[in-house]
C-alpha cells in the first residue's frame, strides 16, 4: 500500500513533487490507514553513469533537503521520506534501456535501465536508503529477453544487496503479464514475497500541471479498470507474500465518478492487489479519500490469507457475483458487480457461496451498516459495485491427509476452487516451497514458520482439474489439505 508518482506526474518527477506526495500521504489519513510506500518511478534518473558504473543523478531535480546533504544524492529523498515515518521505493529497468517514458512527452532517453549493473544498481538502491524496488521490462522485451530468466538474476541481486545493508528491498516486478509472470514469479530467485504486474498500464499518465493537449485529452473509463481487473485475475498464483499486481490506482483522477471509484476500490480490495495510489494526493476529494481509507475494505484487503475473489455467479450478462475466500473460517467478502447501464436487484444464493443455510451476519462496507436478514436483494446501481461481508458456517469440506509432503487423489472439479493448507515449519524462518501438479499447475508458497507442534494455515485457490499435488519436503512438512468445492 503506497503512493507511486507515475500516473499524476510522469517524467516531470522530482524532490519537491515527491516530498509534497509523502506529506500529504502522512497527513491526511492514509498513513494511519496503513499506506506506508512512496514510490518514485521512471524519470527520476536520465541514464548517466560514472566511470565506475555508479549511476549519476540531476542535481537540480534531487537537490540536498537538509543541512549537510549533498546535491544529485538519492539518499536525501530517501531520508526525507523515513523521516515522515514511511518506507521509499525507486524504479529502474530489466533492460539496459529503460521505457525511455515512453509514451510521454519529455526527452527519449537511453540507458535508464539496470542491465549489465544488477548487483551494483540494487545495492545502490539499498545503500541510498531504498526499501523498495519497481523492475519495468521495456529493456528487456526490446532485446528479447526472458522475464523468467532476468528477474530471477534481479531477485538474486536484491537478496545479495539485503544481506550487505540488512535492509529488505520489496520486489516489484512490472512486465506487464508478456510473458505469464504468475507462472514464474511466485519464489522467483528464491525471493520470499513479490508482486508482479498482471497487465499494460491501467492509463497512459495524466499530468494536470503540463497543459499538455495529449495529456488533456486523456480521461479514464469504466473500461481500464475493468480491463486491468480482468487481465489480473490468476487466483492460483496468489497466496501468502505472493501478489498479482492490477497496476496502480487511478482513484479520483479525471474520469473517474463516485461509483466508479467505488468499485476501483472494492475489486482492488477483493484482490488483494497492490494498493498503489497513483493520483495527486494533494487534490484527493473527502469522498475518495474515504474510500481509499474505508477500514472494512482495508481489511477485506489485508486479510491473511491474500487471496482473489471467485465469480461464483453471474445471474443476467455483467451482473457478476465475486466471492474472496477469508481465512476466518465461513467469512467471505462479496462483491456484486454490475458492470451494465441498469441499475439491478440481487438476491444470494449462499449455497453457491459454500455456506450452509443462512449466514449469520451480513455487513454493508460502504456504509459500514449491517444488512438485516439474509435473504434481502442488494441494489446494485448501473457501473457500481456493492461491497459486503458476510460471516456464516462452512460446509464440510473434503480432508486429504500428506503422505511423505504429496497430496493424491484431489478433485477440483468446480471450476477454481477453495483450499485450506496446513503444514509446520519449525526451521524458524519462512521457507519458499515449489508446488506442483500432475494436472500441470506449477507455483510456490512462503511458508511463515510455526512453533512447536502447532500447525500453520494458509489459503490456496486449486484451478479446475487439480490432481495430485506435490511440495518439495524439507524442511517443511505437509499435514493436511481441505477443499471447499462450491
Ligand atoms: C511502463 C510501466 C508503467 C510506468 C512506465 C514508466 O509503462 O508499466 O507503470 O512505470 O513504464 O515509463
Amino acid at each position: 500500500m503506497g503512493w507511486n508518482s507515475w500516473n499524476s506526474f510522469a517524467n516531470i518527477v522530482n524532490s519537491q513533487i515527491v516530498q509534497q506526495q509523502a506529506k500529504a500521504l502522512a497527513s491526511n489519513g492514509m498513513k494511519e490507514a496503513g499506506y506506508e510506500y512512496v514510490v518514485i518511478d521512471e524519470g527520476w534518473w536520465l541514464g548517466e553513469r560514472d566511470g565506475a558504473g555508479n549511476i549519476v543523478v540531476n542535481h537540480k531535480q534531487w537537490p540536498a533537503i537538509k543541512a549537510g546533504e549533498k546535491d544529485g544524492d538519492m539518499a536525501n529523498i530517501a531520508a526525507y521520506i523515513h523521516g515522515l515515518g514511511l518506507k521509499a521505493g525507486i524504479y529502474t529497468d530489466a533492460g539496459r534501456d529503460g521505457c525511455s517514458m515512453y509514451p510521454d512527452s519529455g526527452p527519449k532517453l537511453l540507458n535508464t535501465g539496470s542491465e549489465g549493473h544488477y548487483d551494483q544498481d540494487f545495492l545502490q538502491f539499498s545503500k541510498w536508503g531504498f526499501d523498495y524496488v519497481k523492475v519495468d521490462w521495456c529493456g528487456g522485451a526490446k532485446e528479447g529477453r526472458s522475464g523468467a530468466v532476468q528477474y530471477a538474476q534481479i531477485a538474486r541481486a536484491i537478496q545479495k544487496a539485503e544481506k550487505i545493508t540488512g535492509r529488505k528491498l520489496y520486489f516489484s516486478i512490472c512486465e506487464w503479464g508478456s510473458q505469464n509472470p504468475w507462472f514464474w514469479g511466485p519464489g522467483v530467485g528464491g525471493i520470499e514475497s513479490t508482486i508482479w504486474r498482471t497487465g499494460g498500464d491501467i492509463i497512459p499518465p495524466v499530468v494536470e500541471s503540463l497543459h499538455d493537449p495529449e495529456h488533456d485529452k486523456r480521461v479514464i473509463t469504466a473500461g481500464n479498470v475493468l480491463d486491468s481487473f480482468d487481465a489480473g485475475l490468476h487466483p492460483e498464483a496468489q497466496h501468502t507474500d505472493y501478489y498479482n499486481d492490477l497496476d496502480m490506482m487511478v482513484m479520483g483522477m479525471r474520469g473517474m465518478t463516485k461509483s466508479l471509484d467505488r468499485v476501483h476500490m472494492g475489486l482492488w480490495a477483493l484482490s488483494s492487489a497492490p494498493l498503489m495510489v497513483g493520483s495527486d494526493l494533494t487534490r484527493l476529494s473527502p469522498d475518495t479519500l474515504s474510500l481509499l481509507t474505508n477500514r472494512e475494505a482495508l481489511a477485506i484487503h489485508n486479510d491473511l490469507y491474500g487471496l482473489q475473489p471467485i465469480k461464483v455467479d453471474e445471474p443476467a450478462p455483467g451482473v457478476q457475483i465475486w466471492v474472496k475466500p477469508m481465512a476466518i473460517a465461513g467469512r467471505r467478502a462479496i462483491g456484486i458487480l454490475n458492470r451494465t447501464d441498469a441499475s439491478t436487484q440481487v438476491k444470494i444464493n449462499w449455497e453457491k457461496l459454500g455456506l450452509k443455510g443462512s449466514p449469520k451476519a451480513l455487513r454493508d462496507v460502504w456504509n459500514g451498516q449491517s444488512i438485516e436478514g439474509a435473504n434481502v436483494a442488494v441494489s446494485v446501481a448501473a457501473h457500481d459495485l456493492a461491497l459486503m461481508v458476510v460471516d456464516g458456517e462452512d460446509k464440510s469440506p473434503k480432508e486429504y491427509a500428506a503422505n511423505q509432503n504429496s497430496i493424491t487423489g484431489i478433485q477440483a472439479t468446480r471450476g477454481f476452487t477453495f483450499a485450506r493448507l496446513q503444514y509446520a515449519n519449525t526451521s524458524g524462518h519462512l521457507v519458499v516451497v515449489p508446488v506442483k501438479s500432475t494436472s500441470g499447475l506449477f507455483t510456490a508458497l512462503a511458508l511463515p514458520p510455526t512453533v512447536g507442534s502447532e500447525t500453520g494455515t494458509i489459503g490456496l485457490i486449486l484451478p479446475h482439474g487439480t490432481a495430485d499435488l506435490s511440495f518439495e519436503r524439507e524442511p517443511v512438512a505437509i499435514r493436511k489439505l481441505d477443499i471447499y468445492a462450491w
